[in-house]
């Protein structure tokens, strides 16, 4: 076992099958024999691991164990039951609903979309291999991180999956390069958003991450768009601070990217989509002298007060983000049927009555509509302290909603906030969630040809989400919902926000021209970069750059197949 342990060296290459047939599926004459997957599971150092799903512990004919079971059902909305899986994923929709955790005990238990085999991998050497093998078998190769992302990005049916989770090393390096010289922490691929502020505050830094403490750093977050949280008003957005990668290609190579080597790539991986160029094992990203920090948190419900007073406060609070936001906090905020919770801003660099003066106006507002409501305001000396006391309250749910969303360009939150607040009054009044994001990036505009996010993203006030319930015992009804969102909610956000964007980690999967709303400007450029380092079209997710040259429908057995031979 040791000796397998350490076996972690040797490049394998070999040809790739192009993109002219379907990707091999299990069941196929094509699929590697087990004395092939055993062989290369030899390679791998014994890191290969079949995948069984988490739910088959609830299956009479499975791996039934009653208190697992339990265990498992109490606990499925949490993203931690999820994370040292090899494959299970947080995004419901794309099992196909295969083997269901809430379903009778005697229901079918299948992989469904979830990936066959997943590689456990410890270093670069692993991802070469997985490369070469997925080359010479033509096999569907998916990279998984957290498994957090909400299109199903890192699942996938009849797949070999790379998984990143246990590339877990952080270290402080001081960085030198033409383009910036300073402190930087190098991450390894696993490294969770948690994980790297409390690294960062034990050295006296702070970095730029997200709101949700598990999601990864150098995977979706950093290179699915962009990247927002509590330091990103501040600091810039997650790929703003990106300064290296270390990356396997599309043909095996093991390549360095930066603003001055392999450029192109350092571009396309900063904001142009996860699991699209390459497979990361590490970045390295900016990080700054540590700052005190103010946090806040507001709630108001919708019982019992007018509904016009309610959304009237709505309507101020949207008309405060821009200068919210560009006095450097980040806000996070949910409308649903039940009432408003900010959850919560955060302000690094800023002391409390900086922070109070932002929100008088809400405040208000609510006072004068006779609104009872919740206000906690508090500065902590450093930035991890006011995050771990005002963002991660647990437990947090993942799994309830399936999202769709369209960025607010500022110019319309002054122009016509009253057509925006009519718009998510109607949409939370269906039953739904409305969720915002907001940060101002502008000001870290200077950063913007180094990185491939959708310029429409410097311009936005805010991201509107929308969430429809996901109810986890009727699958076809969440089928529904989901084109309900592509097809009657968005469009109301498409009316308002002409020739608009999305933020790709909190988009519709459907998206229609996905390509124009996610990427910009950007798109003709990522694609030839794709080309360039991935040429026989080895990774595919949905949304991704080149995707719309593949087809996969899971509900007609999940088999990736170029668009030309459908
Ligand atoms: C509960 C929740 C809260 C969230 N909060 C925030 C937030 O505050 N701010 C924000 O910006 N986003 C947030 N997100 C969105 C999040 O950024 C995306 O879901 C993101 O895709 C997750 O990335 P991951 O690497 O953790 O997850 P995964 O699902 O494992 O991977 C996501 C994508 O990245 C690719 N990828 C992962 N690792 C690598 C790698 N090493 N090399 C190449 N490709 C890779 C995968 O192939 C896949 O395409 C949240 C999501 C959830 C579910
Ligand atoms: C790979 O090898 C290890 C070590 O022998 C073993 O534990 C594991 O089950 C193997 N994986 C598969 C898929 O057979
Ligand atoms: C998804 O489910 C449908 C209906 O049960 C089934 O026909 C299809 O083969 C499944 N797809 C996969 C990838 O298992
Ligand atoms: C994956 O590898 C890590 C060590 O890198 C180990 O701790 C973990 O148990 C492995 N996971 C599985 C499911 O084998
Ligand atoms: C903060 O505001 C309060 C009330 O307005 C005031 O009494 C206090 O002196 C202020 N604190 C600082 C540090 O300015
Ligand atoms: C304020 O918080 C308390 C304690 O959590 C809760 O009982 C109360 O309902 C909240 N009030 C409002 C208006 O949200
Ligand atoms: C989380 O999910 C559980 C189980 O469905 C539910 O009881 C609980 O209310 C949810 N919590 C939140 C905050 O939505
Ligand atoms: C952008 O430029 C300004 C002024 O030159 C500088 O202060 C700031 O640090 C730069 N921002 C980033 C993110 O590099
Ligand atoms: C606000 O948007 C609505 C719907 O798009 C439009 O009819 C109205 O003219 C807009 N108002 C302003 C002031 O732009
Ligand atoms: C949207 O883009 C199209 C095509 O580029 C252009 O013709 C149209 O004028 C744009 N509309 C707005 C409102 O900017």
């Amino acid at each position: 076992m040791l000796l397998f342990a350490t076996l972690c060296n040797a490049t394998l290459m070999s040809q790739g099958n192009g993109s002219t047939e379907c990707r091999c599926f299990p069941g196929e004459v094509c699929w590697p024999s087990a004395t092939q997957w055993d062989a290369f599971n030899h390679t791998v150092g014994g890191k290969l691991i079949r995948n069984v799903p988490l739910a088959s512990a609830c299956r009479k004919d499975g791996n039934y164990d009653a208190e697992a079971c339990e265990n498992l059902r109490s606990t499925w909305l949490y993203p931690e039951t999820h994370l040292s899986s090899i494959g299970s994923t947080m995004a419901p929709l794309f099992t196909n609903d295969s083997c269901n955790i809430f379903a009778p005990d005697d229901a079918p238990c299948t992989l469904g979309g979830l990936v066959s085999f997943a590689v456990n991998a410890t270093c670069t050497a692993d991802f070469q291999k997985t490369v070469a093998f997925v080359r010479r078998h033509n096999i569907r190769l998916v990279v998984r991180n957290t498994g957090h992302d909400y299109n199903g990005k890192s699942t996938g049916a009849g797949a070999l999956a790379i998984w990143t989770h246990y590339l877990k090393t952080q270290e402080v390096v001081d960085y030198q390069s033409p383009s910036y010289t300073g402190k930087a922490v190098k991450l390894g691929a696993g490294v969770e958003i948690a994980e790297s502020y409390a690294f960062a505050q034990q050295h006296g830094f702070v970095n730029v991450g997200g709101d949700c403490p598990t999601v990864g750093v150098a995977g979706g977050y950093t290179q699915g768009g962009g990247g927002h949280g509590p330091g990103v008003s501040k600091f810039g957005l997650g790929a703003d601070q990106a300064l290296e990668w270390e990356v396997v290609t599309g043909t095996g190579e093991v390549l360095i990217a930066n603003r001055e080597k392999n450029q192109d790539l350092h571009w396309a991986l900063a904001g142009g989509g996860g699991g699209t160029y390459g497979i990361v094992s590490s970045l390295t990203i900016k990080v700054y002298p540590d700052v005190k920090s103010s946090a806040a948190s507001l709630s108001f419900a919708s019982k019992g007060n007018d509904d016009d007073a309610f959304w009237d406060v709505v309507h101020i609070w949207q008309a405060s983000l821009p200068s919210i936001s560009r006095s450097g906090c980040f806000a996070i905020w949910v409308i649903s049927p039940s009432g408003f919770e900010l959850v919560p801003a955060n302000c690094p660099g800023l002391s409390k009555n900086d922070t109070r003066k932002l929100f008088e106006p809400t405040l208000k507002s609510l006072e004068q509509s006779n609104i009872q409501y919740n206000f906690t305001l508090d500065e902590f000396p450093n930035f991890y302290d006011s995050y771990k006391e005002h963002n991660m309250m647990f437990p947090k749910n993942v799994s309830q909603s399936q999202l769709g969303s369209r960025l607010i360009p500022k110019d319309i939150v002054a122009r016509n906030n009253t057509e925006l607040v009519k718009i998510f009054r109607h949409v939370v009044s269906l039953g739904n969630d409305f969720l915002g994001t907001a940060v101002d990036v502008l000001q870290h505009a200077n950063v913007t040809e180094h990185t491939s996010v959708a310029p429409h993203r410097r311009q936005a006030a805010f991201s509107a989400i929308f969430g429809t319930n996901y109810d986890q015992k009727n699958y076809g009804v969440n089928i529904a919902r989901a084109n309900e969102m592509t097809d009657k909610l968005l469009p109301m956000l498409e009316g308002i926000t002409p020739n608009g964007s999305a933020y790709m980690n909190e988009c519709d999967f459907q998206q229609p021209n996905f390509q124009q709303v996610l990427y910009g400007v950007n798109y003709d450029a990522l694609l030839k970069i794709e080309d360039k380092y991935d040429p026989d079209q080895i990774f595919y997710a949905i949304t991704a750059v080149g995707s719309e040259r593949w087809y996969s429908n899971e509900e007609q057995g999940g088999r990736l197949c170029p668009v030309s031979t459908v």
